[in-house]
């Protein structure tokens, strides 16, 4: 059965200024620390894999890499949901840093550049594609890893510098919310929506403490996309006897989470000295576009590039995941959505510069240009000394 899991497109801080400001020291630096680089980890779903599902035991349901995606940009399937780049690659772009890879990938051990944990199909919760994907506790712990990897490579002073220089993006709740809604509806029949979502935040809000702990205190976060409005909801929706309208049921909890998004980190905000965050409003900057295609360049904002069914909204691309057959569009640009999920390259694009120089009414306090270049005067030196560090990594 086609599981859809894929999903995803879904998919103020509190400066408390010290009067003690932080000298660069990059004359002074070990090393094997890049200088005037700040790192970058990802964490999350499909939205920002780079392809971690090429190197786990899974199906082709929670991968990529196969043909026709990475054929705009990479010229091959490298496991990232799209026909190119996703939002990451373009950060990392603007950030002067080399791609980061997958953190599966063999042979990756440079993290000083960051690592990159995100996995298609994973959710905040555990349940979520069990078994078939990096789910984001793992992802969590990964993280856990690299920082032990970091620590015994630069030392503590480097790597607890790294680490809090460094920029966290995570996105991740899009298949708790669309999976059960393709499968297991009953989840719903036992938690109300509320209390799904809180388990949910409870579960982001740990691995946020958690990151927090080991240094991290620059976070970008992506709300949740217009996910009922995707070519498969829209599709799925027509099955059930509608008539091609968004599916109500995921705009609810998308909206919910939205709302309570921004409270969740604000209480965070009050309890985490010096945690820093933004929100990327992916909801109103997706849907504004699929709403104005033309204004933003694309012919096409309903039906898929790559996909059979109405919509192409049948997770067929690629002919790998049980249907053989699938529709491929001839220009890819004029197109918002790849495949019946995700978005395509150049949509991804215009996001990630706004997601980097955004101004409020889309990226909220900080876009990611100020989280990746105002680190060091904004944060405050006392942390750097009474980080708590343990060396017990499990
Ligand atoms: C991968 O999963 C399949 C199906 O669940 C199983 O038969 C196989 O043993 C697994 N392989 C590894 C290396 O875990
Ligand atoms: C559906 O979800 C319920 C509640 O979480 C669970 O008890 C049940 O085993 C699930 N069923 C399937 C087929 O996954
Ligand atoms: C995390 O999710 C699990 C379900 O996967 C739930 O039982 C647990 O209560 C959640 N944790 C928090 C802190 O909300
Ligand atoms: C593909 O579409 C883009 C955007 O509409 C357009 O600029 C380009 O010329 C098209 N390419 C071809 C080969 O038609």
């Amino acid at each position: 059965m086609a599981s859809f899991s894929n999903f995803h497109m879904i998919h103020h801080i509190l400066l408390i200024f010290s009067s003690c400001l932080l000298i660069p020291t990059s004359s002074q630096s070990h090393p094997h620390q890049p200088q005037n680089h700040v790192a970058f980890f990802i964490f999350g779903d499909s939205l920002l894999d780079p392809g971690n599902n090429n190197y786990i035991n899974t199906t082709t349901e929670d991968q990529a890499n196969f043909r026709p995606y990475g054929e705009t940009f990479f010229k091959y399937p490298t496991g990232r949901f799209s026909d190119g780049r996703l939002i990451p690659d373009f950060i990392a772009e603007y950030a002067k840093l080399p791609l980061i890879p997958p953190y599966l990938q063999p042979g990756n051990h440079q993290f000083t550049y960051g690592a990159n944990f995100a996995s298609g199909g994973a959710g905040a919760l555990d349940e979520i594609n069990q078994g078939l994907v990096v789910n984001l506790n793992t992802q969590l712990r990964y993280f856990k890893k690299v920082e032990k990897h970091l620590r015994e490579k630069l030392g503590d002073e480097e790597s607890k510098k790294l680490l809090l220089e460094a920029v966290y993006l995570i996105s991740i709740g899009g298949n708790d919310y669309i999976s059960p809604l393709f499968r297991n509806y009953s989840v719903f029949q036992i938690y109300s929506h509320r209390q799904y979502l809180d388990m949910v935040m409870g579960n982001l809000t740990v691995v946020i403490q958690e990151i927090y702990q080991k240094g991290g205190r620059k976070f970008g976060f992506v709300n949740m996309g217009p996910l009922g409005c995707l070519p498969a909801m829209k599709a799925i929706k027509l099955q059930q006897g509608g008539a091609g309208e968004c599916m109500e049921e995921a705009t609810v909890l998308v909206k919910l989470h939205n709302r309570v998004l921004p409270e969740v980190l604000q209480k965070l905000g009050s309890k985490l000295k010096g945690f820093k965050y933004s929100i990327f409003d992916f909801y109103t900057t997706a849907k504004e576009r699929m709403d104005n295609p033309s204004k933003y360049g694309f012919k096409e904002a309903k039906i898929a590039c790559c996909g059979s069914g109405p919509y192409r909204g049948l997770y067929s691309c690629g002919g790998m995941r049980g249907t053989k057959e699938y529709e491929l569009c001839s220009n890819v640009s004029e197109y918002m959505f790849f495949d019946s999920f995700h978005p395509t390259d150049r949509v991804y694009q215009q996001l990630a510069e706004l997601v980097w120089s955004g101004t409020h009414n889309v990226i909220k306090p900080y876009n990611l240009k100020q989280l990746f270049g105002h680190s060091q005067e904004e944060i405050p030196c006392d942390q750097f000394e009474h980080l708590p560090y343990t060396s017990n990594v499990p």
